[in-house]
């Protein structure tokens, strides 16, 4: 099939829960999926649950149920993880399936047939954590190598697949195929592996000891290792899950994703098992790195295990899968704190992204009447270009770091347009162009290249943040399908008919406390500490304008957090009117970007209102509204002094109006 993506991930154990390892995993393959329909290509993404072995088995045992109902309440707890976290997989397998297990022993008998399976005696170290057996030189003082946990010796009659005749062509298909391994590191680290001699893999356990498994077609009395079991779901799926009308044509699988402690498993013993089968080699099997949680292991012993529907309940869905993927490169181990996760949140998601799409819809509304206006070429100049440039170029750019697994960076880039969209805007100042009537062409012209710039990144963000990416689009009145393959006949810039009005809507991204809690059990709610997202015109006010500002010594210590609730804007003041009655009190009208506001201010001593107007100021943009002498301030500015006031804070450069100061 021409211009097919096959992706996967592991099929979790469901020995327990699903934790941020699972989401992680199936997150990326979300990305890489929607990206991928959205290119046009033909895709299939599957996930799944691996419920046979003795994992589960002993799970079960401990819950006091038969594996099956075991494996039937747990599997809901994962479902709904993938619902909730916007996963769009095509197939979700469950190797419980009566067609799996069909499939599975229709793969053995053709190894068997083909005479690369034998029984033989063998007694050898058995990891029970693992299910797999180990030789005498790989057992370190009697711990298993993988999990440091002790292992036994076990003698029993198993079947053994040939593996070991597959070394050299393995060693070579990986030598000559450089994507096969990802990333390089760890094809070394395979290509290690391989130097030893390779062993042949036992593929089968003795119901005596383990009857929860798929029989062997040319035994009864044994079941298959969970491990073939298992790495054959890549195969059989494709046979029963794809609507597809020529499912089977998605074989070789694009890319497998899995962690770190997988990669032989899937490396070595799936390869070989697909070379015994004459069946083609995935192109790519790519192993990332593992969370950490504040530094430490996760586990349940340390009592750390981050669960994502909390996480997800505290910041979102979109918060979520961002942080993932934008924390850590793909390929490497990373650390999960929530205080990082709130840092990116406030930084990147509520003041960045959040602001960025709330100014320019508050602005589309204002100034244009909520429609979005034609631009007037004579009025465009570099600046306008840059942005243009920058937008339309963006989805190639993912593309390319997508092809190498580099999530980070194409957050990175998305991130980068929107930051640049934000300058756009307070080097543009469109609030000031609205003023005059005469610079109504290059306002419209500002606010189209801000609507057009807003449409490109909707697209973009819609593989990473599905969810945020249908907000955009209703609130921008687009009508596009993003998980139609839609790129390939996306307009170009320029040429999208707008006709639908804008809407502004609530805050993408409302500003968040940090949850008191620890990692593991974040706080299920916590209370945003505003609603208002930077700029947003609302309910913004003073109720202390009239007061100098106090000195911080006799104040408590404030946390970064606290501080970054209040928002600071370079603003400048348009008229000024002393307040009747008060010998210190000046109405002031100001300019902070988005909007005009009226702060009341007690500077009325130190400066008389002619010297005012014009200067660029600093004002508290976010305080609550309230009333002075009868008179509504919506806002407070910064100035020096004690009892007394000084003077008013100033900039040392020309610095746009509306920009926020930290
Ligand atoms: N059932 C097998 C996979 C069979 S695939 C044919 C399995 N299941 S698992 O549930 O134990 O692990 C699934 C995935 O979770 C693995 O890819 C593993 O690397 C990943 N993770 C488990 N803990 C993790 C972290 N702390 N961080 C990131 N991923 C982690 O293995």
């Amino acid at each position: 099939m021409p211009n097919t993506f096959y992706v996967t991930t592991p099929i979790y154990y469901v020995n327990d829960v699903p934790h941020i390892g699972h989401a992680y995993t199936t997150i990326a393959a979300d990305v890489l999926a929607r990206f991928h329909r959205l290119r046009g290509y033909d895709v299939f993404f599957l996930t799944g649950l691996d419920e046979h072995g003795q994992k589960v088995q002993q799970a079960a045992a401990k819950a006091g149920c038969d594996p099956q109902t075991h494996c039937d309440r747990l599997m809901p707890k994962f479902k709904n993880l993938w619902t909730q976290l916007n996963i769009s997989q095509d197939g979700f397998i469950r190797t419980t399936d009566a067609h799996h297990q069909t499939v599975v022993q229709r793969c053995l008998q053709t190894l068997f047939d083909k005479g690369l399976i034998y029984l033989a005696e063998y007694t050898g170290w058995y990891c029970t954590f693992d299910e797999r057996f180990w030789t005498e030189k790989d057992v370190e003082q009697g711990l298993c190598p993988d999990c440091r946990r002790p292992v036994e010796q076990v003698s029993e009659r198993n079947y053994f697949f040939r593996m070991s005749q597959f070394q050299d062509r393995l060693k070579n298909h990986i030598q000559t195929h450089p994507g096969f391994i990802q990333p390089d590191s760890r094809r070394n680290e395979v290509l290690g592996f391989l130097q030893k001699p390779l062993e042949d893999l036992s593929i089968s356990r003795p119901k005596s000891r383990l009857s929860w498994g798929i029989e062997l077609p040319f035994d009864r009395d044994c079941v298959a290792y969970v491990w073939v079991d298992a790495l054959v779901n890549y195969l059989s799926a494709l046979e029963y899950l794809s609507t597809h009308k020529n499912a089977a044509g998605f074989w070789p699988a694009s890319v497998h994703l899995v962690g770190k402690d997988i990669l032989t498993t899937h490396a070595v013993y799936w390869s070989t098992m697909l070379m015994g089968m004459e069946r083609p080699l995935p192109q790519s099997i790519f192993a990332h790195g593992w969370w950490t949680v504040d530094g430490e292991k996760m586990s349940k012993s340390r009592g750390n295990v981050i669960d994502p529907y909390a996480i997800v309940e505290a910041f979102g869905t979109d918060a979520f899968r961002y942080f993932l993927l934008r924390e850590v490169p793909f390929g490497q181990d990373g650390d999960f704190s929530l205080t990082a996760f709130h840092r990116r949140y406030q930084a990147e998601l509520a003041n960045d992204l959040g602001n960025l799409v709330s100014r320019t819809l508050a602005m589309l509304g204002n100034f244009s009447k909520h429609m979005i206006p034609r631009p007037d070429p004579q009025t465009e100049i570099e600046l306008d270009h840059q942005l243009q440039q920058a937008a339309s170029t963006l989805c190639e750019i993912i593309a390319a770091h997508l092809h190498r697994f580099e999530f980070h960076r194409a957050l990175e880039a998305i991130l980068g347009l929107v930051q640049l969209a934000n300058q756009y805007i307070d080097k543009t100042a469109p609030w000031v162009l609205a003023k005059d009537p005469a610079k109504t062409p290059r306002l419209q012209t500002v606010l189209f290249y801000l609507a057009e710039t807003l449409r490109f990144l909707t697209y973009a963000l819609s593989p990473f943040l599905p969810h945020t990416a249908e907000i955009m689009k209703t609130r921008l009145g687009l009508t596009v399908d993003f998980l139609a393959s839609t790129l390939p006949n996306y307009p170009a810039w320029g040429e999208y008919a707008y006709t639908n009005p804008v809407t502004k809507g609530e805050a993408l991204f409302p500003k968040k406390d940090m949850p008191s809690t620890n990692a593991s059990q974040p706080s299920p709610s916590p209370t945003p500490s505003s609603s208002l997202e930077k700029n947003e015109p609302a309910s913004v006010s003073s109720s202390q304008s009239s007061q100098p500002p106090m000195t911080t010594d006799d104040l408590p210590l404030i946390g970064i957090e606290e501080f970054q609730k209040v928002q600071l804007k370079v603003a400048k003041i348009l008229t000024v009117e002393r307040v009747p009655k008060s010998a210190k009190l000046l109405k002031l009208q100001v300019d902070i970007g988005t909007e005009q506001r009226q702060i009341v201010a007690g500077i009325g001593k130190k400066y008389a209102p002619e010297e005012l107007v014009g200067r660029t100021i600093v004002v508290v943009a976010n305080l609550k509204p309230a009333k002075l002498m009868g008179i509504e301030s919506q806002g407070m500015v910064l100035a020096a002094g004690d009892k007394d006031v000084l003077g008013l804070l100033a900039l040392s450069e020309d610095i746009p109006i509306g920009t926020k100061v930290k």
